[in-house]
């Protein structure tokens, strides 16, 4: 009896001890955990509670009990001012965050070439009066081929390794070209347009061939139009694009089944006078292909041939960057390295 009282007497105070002593919320548990936990030093005064006899129980029920109580609330109001105080100190330390501080590893995005160059394309044609119309990468065979005056079996269309699609009439485009005749059906002349996109064609990947690449393809309709239209309205382009004043421009007979006469555009090199790698040492860099438009397009389109006349133009939008960035080899356009990609 004297003995569990004195027991008794000896937990209250160690424990009140312990309590005291606890500086940190991990102390302070492992003092729950040794005096009331389930295998605590409370609950191991249990089993003598059984041993005594009934009168001895109605003395030491009560004392163990409130012994329990006791150091429960001395547990609870510790817990209260150690957390407070927890709290304190992580208000401390976030006082001084600076949550708008540079941080000069953290790694910042930019636009991808092709979106800025896209971007500034749409700006100057924008500009001179044209409107951006978007066509579909799975396009029909008519307006791939058929509409620009290329039939079946026609010698132009081997020019151009196709995908041919699962479903039939259907191909990925190989230019953006089909622009033409889905621009005229939904316009009413004058009008102008720009489409650029993604176009696919059957190649061997290299440096300078991808399966996928990206034109520009333009058109114009109106009254009267002629070459000196269309070569100003081109030299305007480059100029503005590689932000050139003194660009040059030079025009040569070439061949496309859409356009009559069909005309190559050469532009002077932006970067050299006396020849260098991007002009291949001769002054002069090959980048558009187009010519007026022919009167067969124009009739898929569904325009008068002798009320309206037009200029089209295509460009490679990839070939574009390429020059202007100074890329050497495609596939690095169409890989999300993050180093190439932090260049820009
Ligand atoms: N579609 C041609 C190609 O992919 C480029 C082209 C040439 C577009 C002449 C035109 C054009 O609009 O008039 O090579």
């Amino acid at each position: 009896m004297k003995k569990l009282e004195a027991e008794i007497k000896e937990i209250k105070k160690s424990c009140a001890e312990a309590l005291k002593k606890s500086s940190t919320l991990n102390a302070l548990e492992a003092v729950r955990v040794t005096f009331l936990g389930r295998k605590g030093k409370i609950a191991q005064l249990m089993p003598h509670l059984k041993k005594l006899s009934v009168e001895q129980k109605r003395v030491f029920g009560p004392l163990l009990n409130k012994l329990k109580e006791e150091t429960e609330s001395l547990y609870l109001q510790k817990k209260e001012l150690l957390f407070d105080v927890s709290l304190d100190k992580q208000e401390e330390q976030f006082k001084n965050f600076d949550v708008t501080a540079y941080q000069p590893d953290e790694p910042v995005g930019t636009l991808h070439p092709y979106t800025q160059a896209t971007q500034l394309v749409q700006d100057i044609f924008i500009a001179m009066g044209y409107s951006v119309v978007d066509t579909p990468e799975a396009e029909t065979e008519f307006y791939n081929f058929e509409s620009l005056n290329i039939p079946e079996n026609h010698p132009a269309r081997d020019l151009q390794d196709t995908f041919f699609l699962n479903v039939p009439d259907m191909v990925m485009r190989t230019h953006t070209t089909p622009v033409q005749v889905r621009a005229m059906k939904k316009k009413k002349p004058p009008f102008a347009v720009v489409n650029i996109g993604r176009t696919y064609r059957h190649e061997a990947t290299d440096a300078s061939h991808d399966f996928m690449f990206q034109q520009i393809d333009g058109l114009l309709i109106g009254k009267d139009i002629s070459l000196s239209n269309l070569i100003a309205t081109m030299k305007t382009f480059l100029q503005k694009f590689f932000e050139k004043k003194d660009l040059k421009v030079r025009a040569r007979p070439g061949y496309f089944p859409f356009v009559e006469p069909a005309v190559e555009i050469d532009m002077s090199c932006p970067f050299c006078t006396k020849g260098c790698s991007t002009c291949s040492h001769s002054t002069w860099v090959e980048v558009v292909g187009s010519g007026l438009v022919h009167p067969q397009v124009l009739k898929y389109g569904g325009i008068d041939s002798k009320k309206y006349s037009g200029f089209a133009f295509g460009f490679g939008l990839t070939r574009l960057v390429m020059i202007k960035y100074g890329i050497s080899d495609i596939r690095l356009l169409h890989n999300a390295h993050v180093e190439f990609l932090n260049q820009f």
